[in-house]
């Protein structure tokens, strides 16, 4: 990114006369990190996402996602550590351990201790009860191999058992020392505020809830997740923040590269093509001000339009995605800029 534009007042003079203020940029500690919840655990408004990092193996776990070498998950995980990014979002469900482990052996070789980084991973809860949470850690903990869990959330809202009871659970984990924080995902208002109530009983805030959320997925604003997690404190983690990468624009300037993409992910990006172009040409027009890609333009959306209460959670398979994901931090939008894409995407809520 050329940050060579900037001058040292931290203004950009573009050849259209405004006026851009961005964050000071590239040196880790000028990210402005935000507390997951009211855990006082700080992250950066962008973290990486690794279910990319899931497949290699033949269980439904797998398939869906391409057979990444250890070497390029470590240069993935490297290059969205050198561009400031603390904190990292696995999960039982992503490969079954595969996608943990592949990101603790990239955290050791990029040489970070645990505690200089966020790990975060859910419980699949599919055909289980809340007891099972206990025996889960176990595994969790022995594939992220000395990397502690500082968010762990139950993945879905699909167990056998009451929010309360897997809260229940939650809560003994982080009296033993096992995890430091607690969150949900996919959880409705409801019963992301049991989940909440269920806590506060035990004296610990629930730290997150991980909810689809996008320029192309707005969902959470109008069914009161969002509405619900501001009143409570809870971070919203956005996952899908690219909507799978049609946002940044590469399949609209060419359609053929969804030739190479698994059908299902094919025929979920073709389904918004041709309905999304305004939106991808004000994404473009707006990155060419800034300087900067219409994924980060994107990106920069999710992490701003809503203040301090969302973070999001992109995903990479090539290292130059994960490098992008860490540069959508180093700017803000002008509430002007921001205004005009929540114009442009309000059907999407
Ligand atoms: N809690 C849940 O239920 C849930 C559900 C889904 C995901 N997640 C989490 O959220 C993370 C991200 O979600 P996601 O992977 O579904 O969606 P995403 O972040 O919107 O899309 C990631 C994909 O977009 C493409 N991409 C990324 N950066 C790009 C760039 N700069 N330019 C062009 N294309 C780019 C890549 O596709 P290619 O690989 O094809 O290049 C990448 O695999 C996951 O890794 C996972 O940790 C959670």
């Amino acid at each position: 990114m050329p940050h060579d534009l900037f001058t040292a007042d931290n203004t950009y003079q573009p050849s259209n006369t405004a006026t851009i203020t961005r964050f000071q940029l590239t040196a880790d500690q000028s990210i402005q990190k935000r507390s997951l919840g009211k855990t006082g655990i700080m992250v950066t408004p962008i973290g990486l996402g690794v279910m990319q990092f899931s497949g290699g193996g033949s269980s439904v776990f797998n398939v869906a996602f391409p057979d990444l070498s250890q070497e390029t998950k470590s240069a993935i995980v490297r290059a969205a550590l050198e561009g400031g990014i603390n904190w990292f979002d696995t999960a039982e469900m992503y490969g079954l351990g595969r996608s943990e482990n592949s990101l603790a052996h990239a955290l050791k070789a990029a040489g970070k201790a645990d505690g200089e980084v966020v790990v975060a991973t859910k419980w699949l809860p599919l055909f289980r009860m809340a007891g099972h949470i206990k025996r889960s850690i176990h595994n969790r903990l022995r594939f992220l191999q000395g990397y502690s869990v500082g968010l762990y959330m139950v993945h879905q809202p699909w167990g056998f058992s009451s929010p309360e009871a897997e809260m229940d659970v939650m809560a003994d984990l982080v009296e033993v020392g096992h995890i430091r924080s607690i969150g949900v995902s996919n959880f409705s208002a409801d019963r992301m505020r049991r989940a909440y109530q269920a806590l506060e009983k035990r004296g610990l805030p629930l730290a997150a809830n991980q909810m689809e959320y996008s320029l192309l997925n707005r969902k959470i604003e109008t069914d009161g997740v969002l509405a619900v997690a501001k009143e409570l404190g809870v971070t919203i983690i956005a996952y899908t923040p690219l909507a799978n990468g049609l946002l940044s624009g590469v399949y609209h300037k060419n359609p053929d590269l969804l030739l190479s993409k698994p059908r299902f992910w094919r025929a979920k990006i073709e389904r918004h093509i041709g309905r999304t172009r305004p939106l991808i040409e004000a994404l473009d027009e707006i990155a060419g001000r800034y300087q900067v890609t219409p994924a980060q333009v994107a990106l920069n959306w999710v992490i701003n339009f809503q203040g301090e209460s969302v973070v999001a959670i992109p995903g990479a398979s090539k290292i130059y995605q994960a490098e992008e994901a860490a540069g959508a931090m180093s700017f803000r939008l002008l509430d002007g800029d921001l205004t005009r894409l929540d114009e442009l995407s309000r059907d999407y809520r």
